[in-house]
């Protein structure tokens, strides 16, 4: 090849480096002002896309591990909570780590009354508070359960019996007092947390995941029945949240695989907004990084 051309394509191939340089330069410029703006603005864009400000939700189960954190998210994007509770102290509590955001006494955005969720009539009497002090019941989540190890081999009827009434009697208990308002209205949301023994049973936990399983049943009946009502009923299933028990329970385990409360939270709430009206007798399963 001729020197002269050798050298004229030298200088193209030269030009095209720094004209690629140039570009990459500009390119990440935008990305970073794009993760810019995402990371310092992603609150304000997910509250306006699930607007909950005329929501009034019902949550069961805002005393445990991922509660204060389910309810903190509702409160995050507007909504209106009202939470029953077995323990006055232990609501009482929770409603004051909120400060501000709990409203005030004049215009509350938490409402914490004495209510047992497995009790009928017990929850028609809390619903009637939540209608008087806000004229509506949006939402009902439940996160009311906790883990009981039985053996399947034992044929524990006791201990399967045990889980049926504090997982599944509570929560249908308490959903159903909230559907009357909710269907008067043609729109609701029911969401249940389960677990995913709702799918497979698990060793040394026969009882759980038997009743993990019922409550998906009858989430998905449900579903079915009010499904033109406006009215979405599912559950969401982690497989394990990570909280200072079970990392006592596993201290060999790597807690940073597990679901967090806030992962939990964020699906919960989605389920919750009018943006989820498609999405009914679902099952879906948190795994995380397990
Ligand atoms: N933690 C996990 O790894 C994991 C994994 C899969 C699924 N889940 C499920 O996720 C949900 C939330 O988990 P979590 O760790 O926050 O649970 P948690 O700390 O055990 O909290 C349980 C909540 O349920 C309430 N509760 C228990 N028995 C009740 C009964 N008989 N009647 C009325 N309320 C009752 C408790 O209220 P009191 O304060 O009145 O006792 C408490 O508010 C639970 O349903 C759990 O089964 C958890």
């Amino acid at each position: 090849m001729p020197a002269g051309l050798l050298h004229a394509l030298d200088g193209e191939l030269a030009d095209l480096s720094t004209e690629r340089e140039q570009f990459f330069a500009v390119q990440q410029s935008k990305v970073a002002r794009l993760l810019y703006a995402i990371e310092h603005g992603h609150i304000a864009i997910l509250a306006a896309m699930f607007d909950l400000s005329k929501r009034a939700v019902v949550l069961t189960g805002a005393t445990g591990h991922i509660g204060p954190t389910v309810l903190r998210a509702y409160l995050g994007q507007g909504a209106h909570v009202a939470i029953p509770v077995r323990d006055e102290a232990r609501g009482a509590a929770i409603r004051d780590s909120l400060g501000d955001l709990a409203g005030t006494p004049e215009d509350p955005r938490v409402i914490v009354r004495a209510a047992d969720p497995g009790n009928r009539a017990a929850m028609e009497a809390f619903v009637e508070q939540v209608l008087r002090a806000w004229g509506r019941l949006d939402v009902v989540a439940n996160l009311i359960g906790g883990y009981a190890a039985s053996d399947a081999s034992s044929g524990d009827l006791a201990a399967y019996r045990a889980y049926w009434d504090q997982k599944v009697a509570t929560i249908v208990t308490a959903t159903t007092a909230c559907l009357r308002p909710m269907r008067a209205r043609g729109h609701g949301r029911v969401v249940n947390v389960a677990s995913t023994a709702a799918l497979k049973g698990e060793k040394g936990a026969a009882g759980y995941a038997m009743a993990n399983a019922a409550l998906l049943r009858w989430t998905e009946s449900l579903a079915e029945e009010v499904k033109r009502e406006g009215i979405t009923a599912n559950c969401v299933l982690p497989r394990i949240i990570d909280n200072p028990e079970n990392r006592a329970a596993m201290p060999k385990a790597d807690p940073s695989r597990w679901a967090t409360a806030a992962e939990v939270a964020a699906i919960v709430v989605f389920l919750s907004t009018d943006e989820a009206s498609g999405i009914t007798g679902a099952a879906i399963p948190i795994l995380a990084r397990t």
